[in-house]
Parts: structure tokens; sequence; C-alpha cells
């Protein structure tokens, strides 16, 4: 938790971009696994986590725009929840400690709303993504399910992704260190890696540096030799010599901060040529994208670069063909990248993606491709001081995919679709890194870089 002065800016800043009426954010309460109390691990809300930091379950907050004045409503404990869960901290203390002064029982969020609504105010919400917090929504409004989207509140949105965006020095602090507990759940594996070992004891034990040193994963661990599966969460396989095992993963740090790391090695220990040819332009890549990553440049022309670069380099390698600059103008090279160069990460690894990808995203300045594989870009926007996304090229080779553009003749005059024969059981190459956009340039986020050269993986995987 952070100083109460910050989320009281934090508040207040959001009151004055609504200019008027009512904000109600809700917590998340426990979500049951398989009976009512055996539960998931709890996660609060990102926004609520935001703007009223408190991260126990069955809590809303309320910022009145007009009056300057913020509410949080939750339920004291009862003698009963203290017998199971021990002493607890009051509503009044939980408040207090992010700067708001009234509380009221969870109970009389549905009274206080009711007689905002028959006032005719205004009530700013953003949609809510689980469905017990939608039907709780839905009551207290009034309006059916189906509808808490469409009447959600768009300027509310703008406004908290126009704070959120630019991580302060706290946040800034709080995502290096989930990068550090990040770094240790990668460089663990690459020590680990190695034929006979199966795929699930690595990602058991990467989770378990998660947990051992924060709240746990920021996502689902993604660990797989096929790498061509952009998420594969499938851990049953056995490492095998000659493989690629990719490794996407990241840590959720106990204050919610998260951490986003791709790296892809060679189950043997050491690359072979073919595969330190497509590695190295994978990597060189993901160093474009710090070359390029400042103020003023939009992530979008970023992807575009790292396009071109790869057009450029799997034409020299024989598996792409013809002019460079059509075959990106044409989307060519989405055949071996089909996702975007990065997304925003912070509370959330996508950070606010609840929010609708676009809003953050792409903002009002950029508009979204259609095309396929520039479609996927998460993150577009314009660079400013503050930002913190992932820079994360990858090349794949997905048999399926390769299949259907060579039949249907998708950007044939750019694919050398008989050379690409070879590759069909490559797998896929991702390189993922944590980016701090600073005044003039960029950082990366953690003490240090997961090895990343060719040489400096081959060394870690020795140990
Ligand atoms: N690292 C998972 C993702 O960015 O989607
Ligand atoms: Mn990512």
């Amino acid at each position: 938790m952070f100083p109460k002065s910050v989320y009281k800016t934090r508040r207040q800043l959001l009151a004055k971009d609504i200019e008027s009426g009512i904000i109600l954010m809700l917590g998340n309460s426990e979500a049951p696994a398989n009976y009512q109390d055996n539960t998931y691990k709890f996660r609060q809300d990102s926004t609520f986590l935001y703007f009223f930091g408190i991260q126990d379950p069955d809590f809303a907050g309320v910022i009145d725009a007009d009056k300057g004045e913020d509410i949080i409503f939750g339920n004291d404990v009862s003698i009963d929840d203290i017998i199971w869960m021990g002493p607890q901290k009051s509503v009044a203390d939980k408040a207090a400690e992010v700067g708001v002064k009234k509380t009221k029982k969870l109970s009389d969020l549905s009274k206080y709303i009711k007689a905002a609504i028959k006032a005719g105010r205004k009530i700013h919400y953003i949609a809510p993504y689980r469905y017990q917090v939608k039907l709780f929504l839905s009551e207290l409004l009034g309006i059916p399910v189906g509808a808490l989207q469409r009447n959600s509140s768009v300027k509310l949105i703008k406004a908290a992704v126009s704070q959120r965006i630019v991580k302060d020095k706290y946040e800034i602090a709080e995502i290096d260190h989930a990068c550090n507990i990040g770094y240790a759940m990668h460089y663990f594996v690459m020590q680990n890696c190695k034929p006979g070992v199966t795929e699930q004891s690595l990602a058991g034990m990467m989770d378990g540096i998660a947990m051992s040193n924060g709240a746990g994963v920021s996502f689902a661990t993604i660990l797989s030799q096929h790498g061509e599966t952009l998420h594969n969460h499938d851990h049953s396989g056995i490492i095998t010599k000659g493989n690629l095992l990719t490794v996407d993963a990241g840590a959720e740090n106990n204050n919610n901060y998260c951490s986003d790391f791709t790296r892809t090695m060679p189950c043997s220990g050491k690359f072979t040529t073919k595969q330190k040819e497509i590695y190295q332009i994978v990597c060189d890549c993901n160093n474009l994208a710090l070359k390029l990553a400042k103020p003023g440049v939009a992530y979008f022309d970023v992807h575009v670069a790292v396009y071109r670069l790869m057009a450029e380099r799997l034409k020299a390698l024989g598996l792409m063909k013809g002019d460079v600059e059509e075959a990106v103008v044409a989307g060519a090279p989405a055949l071996f990248m089909p996702h975007g160069l990065g997304h925003n990460m912070g509370l959330d690894v996508h950070d606010m993606e609840n929010y609708g990808e676009d809003y953050v995203g792409y903002g009002s300045a950029a508009k979204r491709s259609n095309k396929f594989g520039y479609r996927s870009l998460r993150m577009a926007r314009k660079l400013v001081e503050g930002n913190v996304i992932t820079d994360e090229p990858g090349i794949y080779f997905i048999p399926a995919l390769i299949e259907k553009w060579k039949k249907e003749k998708t950007c044939a005059q750019f694919i050398n679709f008989a050379r690409l024969k070879e590759y069909y059981d490559f797998g896929g190459i991702r390189l993922e890194d944590d980016v701090l956009i600073t005044k003039t340039g960029n950082r990366l986020l953690g003490a240090k870089r997961l090895p990343i050269t060719v040489k400096e993986v081959e060394a870690a995987m020795k140990g």
C-alpha cells in the first residue's frame, strides 16, 4: 500500500476529470472454485486497488465528484469471522489508511445508489468482468446484466486510463520488484531445463518462486516445447534434446504489480545452427524496439519497424522474398509473428484490458488496423514518459497457418512456402522484456536483464 496521499490525489484527479456525478467502484468478492468456501486465491479488482488501495474482498468505493466526498462501503467482521480468520482491522481503519474518512455498511450501498438515481445523478462505472459483480451491479442500478456494458462510462474509462497509463515512482518501484521475482523464475528454468525433466516440474517450481516471493504468477504460466502455439498452457511434455523451450511467465508481487518475461532456450543447452539463425533475428528485433522506443514515438511504428527488420532478415535466410517494404505493408511478416509487439503492464499484466483494449492502447489519436497481425497489437499509442510496456517480438512456424496462407495464396509473392516445409517442426521463439519509457528513451525494468544473447542463454543453462 502507498501513502494515503497517493490514493487521495488519484481520486481527486479522477473527480476533476469526470466533472460531475458519482463514480462507483465495486471491489471483488471471493470466487468459489468448487464449492462456496473453497475459493480461488483472492484478487482485488485493479481499478478499485488503484483508487482505493484496499486488498480485501467485499468492499465498494464511491467518489462524489460534486461534493468532493469519498465513501468506502464494507462490513466489519463478526465474531464468527474472527473465529475462522483471526482479528481484522475495522472498515474505518482500512479506509483511513487510504485517506477516506466516511464509511458505511455494504448493505447501505443499495440505498445510497437508489437515492442518487432518484435524484437524477449520473452514476459512472466501468463494466465488470466477473459474473458475481455483474449481478450485484445490475441489482444496484436496476438495469439488466446485458445492458451494463453499453451503459458504462466512457468518460470514466478515459479518465482512469489517462492516470494509470503513466506510472509514478511508487508504481515503478513495485514493477521493478515484480520484475526481479520474474527474473528469479526464468533464471531457475534456464538452470534446470535438461533432457528428461518434465515441463510440469519446471512450471510448478517456477510458479512456486512467484508464490514464495509475492502474490503468485501474473497470469497462467506458458512453458512449452510447442512455442509455436502462442499461449500454450499444456505442460505435459518431457524436455527433449533438439527442441526449443519457450517460457512466458511473470510474477505479481504482494502489492499486485506485475512482470511478464519470455525467453526461449535450447533443451540440449546449445542452440543448433538453424535455431540460432532464427533466434538471432528475434533477439535483434527485441533490441531494435529498445533502440526506438522513446517519448513521441508511436509504438505502432516500432511494431512496423520490427516487422521490417524481420522481413529483411527472413528474406536473407530465403524464407521470405520480394520487396521488403511492400511485404511489410501487406502484413506478410504476420505469418511469422501474428501478435503485437507489446502491451501496457502495471497492476494487470495486460494493463486495464478490462476497460477495452482500444481505450488503453489506442486512445483517440490512433485507429486499430483490421489487418491480420497488425490488428493484434495491443499498444499502438504515442509513447510518453512513465509508460510501462512489453517488448515481445517472436517468430513462430505454425504449420496450420502456413498451409492456410499457401492454399489461399495469401502474400504468396512474399513467402517462400517451399522452404518453410523444413521448419514445420521448429516450434517458436519469443523474447520479451519489460520496459519503462523515460524522459529521453527507456530502461529495462528489474535490476538485471535476463540472459538474452545466444552466449548468455547457453552460459546460464550450463549453471
Ligand atoms: N505474456 C502473455 C501475454 O502477453 O499475452
Ligand atoms: Mn506479454
